[in-house]
């Protein structure tokens, strides 16, 4: 399988210029968990507005105007063109600084960038989301892509967990799959918890009870790296060859371009020829990363 949709890549270049971001503003602001926001952003400029496209995978470089840039994927789906959503946890400089804005204020926004999941592949199959934490961000705008194209997919499994009942976002998604009958959800948290009367057990072991089956199946899988480490082998237990598990990788950038040489793990550049992965092509190469 080649995960090669680079369509929308770049198509956006404020002034030509790919490092010059576009002014966007925060429209909404969704309190996740006590570390977790979802900003909903428009741009200012009407014609990009209307213009603007990406696909499921891709992500953005996200400025706050004075503090610096940070890597974002884009959490909404394109089937939703209304606004666009990106889902930050707090952990450092600009992210701190996000959480620090409020609805109304000016963000840079340079993308999209990278590929993105490989739907020609995925239509027809049955879909198998696993997820953890924060991990559920770039799957959502997939998950919410199949199921404005329902017809286009197969049974929609989804194994999500997080820590505690405190620690799961997007928790209106999660309802609203819930009750969707097209699709069967699992959640589940780490520990027992007495804000919590569903599922208890780490995101891999419940993926091997729920068990879907491999065939004519993808599982795409984020999470944290202990979470993916522990997902692939049970994957593989269930029959998922390595083309069929698809994941997105997250490793530092800077330009989000192929320019800088950050992104890199041997010759592959994580912004250009990725996010999106199958397990078949790196397997040989994230050993020290998962
Ligand atoms: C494709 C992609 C998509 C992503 N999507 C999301 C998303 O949707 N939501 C989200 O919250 N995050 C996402 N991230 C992660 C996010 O980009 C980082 O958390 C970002 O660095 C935070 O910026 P910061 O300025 O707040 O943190 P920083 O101040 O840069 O520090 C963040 C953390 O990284 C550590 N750190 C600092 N320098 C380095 C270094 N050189 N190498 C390794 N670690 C270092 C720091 O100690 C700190 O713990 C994504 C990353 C990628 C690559
Ligand atoms: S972030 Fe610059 S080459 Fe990938």
């Amino acid at each position: 399988m080649a995960i090669t949709d680079i369509s929308h890549r770049q198509k956006f270049l404020a002034d030509g210029n790919a490092y010059l971001p576009h002014i966007a503003v925060i429209e909404k602001i969704i309190d996740e968990t006590p570390d977790t926001r979802t900003f909903h952003f428009n741009f200012k400029d009407e014609k990009l507005r209307r213009e603007f496209t990406f696909a499921s995978g891709q992500f953005g470089e996200y400025s706050v105007f004075g503090v610096g840039e940070a890597t974002f994927c884009i959490s909404s789906s394109p089937t939703r063109p209304d606004h666009l959503e990106f889902c930050v946890k707090r952990v450092g400089s600009v992210t701190n600084a996000l959480h620090r804005l409020g609805e109304g204020a000016e963000i840079g926004f340079r993308g999209p960038f990278g590929n993105s999941f490989p739907l020609d592949y995925l239509k027809g199959r049955n879909l198998v989301f696993v997820a953890g934490g924060i991990g559920l961000a770039p799957l959502r705008s997939l998950i919410w892509n199949a199921i404005d194209n329902r017809q286009d997919y197969g049974k929609i499994d989804i194994i999500y967990g997080a820590r505690s009942a405190a620690d799961l976002c997007f928790k209106y998604d999660l309802d609203a799959w819930e009750k969707d009958a097209t699709v069967n959800m699992t959640t589940t948290i780490d520990r027992q918890d007495k804000a919590w009367s569903g599922r208890v057990g780490f995101v891999p072991a419940v993926l091997e009870q729920v068990g879907p089956s491999a065939a004519g199946a993808a599982a795409i899988v984020c999470g944290p790296p202990v979470m993916i480490r522990f997902t692939f082998p049970v994957l593989e237990k269930l029959g998922f060859s390595p083309e069929q598990m698809i994941t997105t990788l997250e490793k530092r950038m800077k330009c989000g371009i192929g320019k800088c040489g950050r992104c890199n793990i041997g010759d592959i550049y994580v912004c250009r020829d990725g996010p999106v992965f199958s397990f078949a092509q790196i397997k040989g190469f994230i050993s020290g990363e998962y």
